[in-house]
């Protein structure tokens, strides 16, 4: 197996409810030294709806972000246990990242697509100011 077909798209397809979707061992998860999950274990299954639910802050939003490698993004965070997709180590490291998260799709409480001040951010607010201003100049 190579990193480009890992994790495998055609397993999504042929899943049947009884087979576990995503397997969620013993999990924990730490921003920095703040630990905000600790030992989380649970199963999804295809075809069927799974709901978490628990107050603000408790971490619902960071297991997610745990479940298609997203959570490694927001700086220096340890993870712990193991995150299975279909049998597959989603942690493992010749996984394709770019393919997981097309597969493990997550919806975000706010749209944040770019951090504050990353280079794509700053280029695109200048292109705008810039296009608005020869507007008004113009006018
Ligand atoms: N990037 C981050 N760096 C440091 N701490 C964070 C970061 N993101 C979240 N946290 C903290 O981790 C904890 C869990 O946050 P999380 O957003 O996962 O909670 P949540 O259950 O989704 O809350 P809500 O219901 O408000 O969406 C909170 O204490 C939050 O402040
Ligand atoms: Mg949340």
């Amino acid at each position: 197996m190579t990193a480009s077909d890992f994790p495998l798209s055609e397993s999504m397809a042929a899943a049947e409810p009884t087979q576990t979707a995503i397997s969620i061992k013993d999990l924990s998860f730490f921003y920095g030294t703040k630990k905000v999950l600790e030992g989380v274990s649970f199963e999804i299954h295809p075809q069927k709806v799974t709901a978490m639910i628990g107050p603000s802050g408790c971490g619902k939003s960071t297991l997610l972000k745990a479940l298609n490698r997203i959570g490694e993004l927001e700086g220096k965070v340890t993870i712990t246990g193991k995150v299975e997709f279909f049998g597959q180590d989603i942690y493992d490291k010749r996984v394709n990242l770019n393919r997981l998260r097309r597969q493990i799709g997550m919806v975000f409480q706010r749209p944040n697509p770019f951090p504050p001040a990353s280079t794509i951010t700053w280029p695109t607010a200048f292109a705008f100011l810039a296009a608005r201003a020869a507007r008004n100049w113009m006018s």
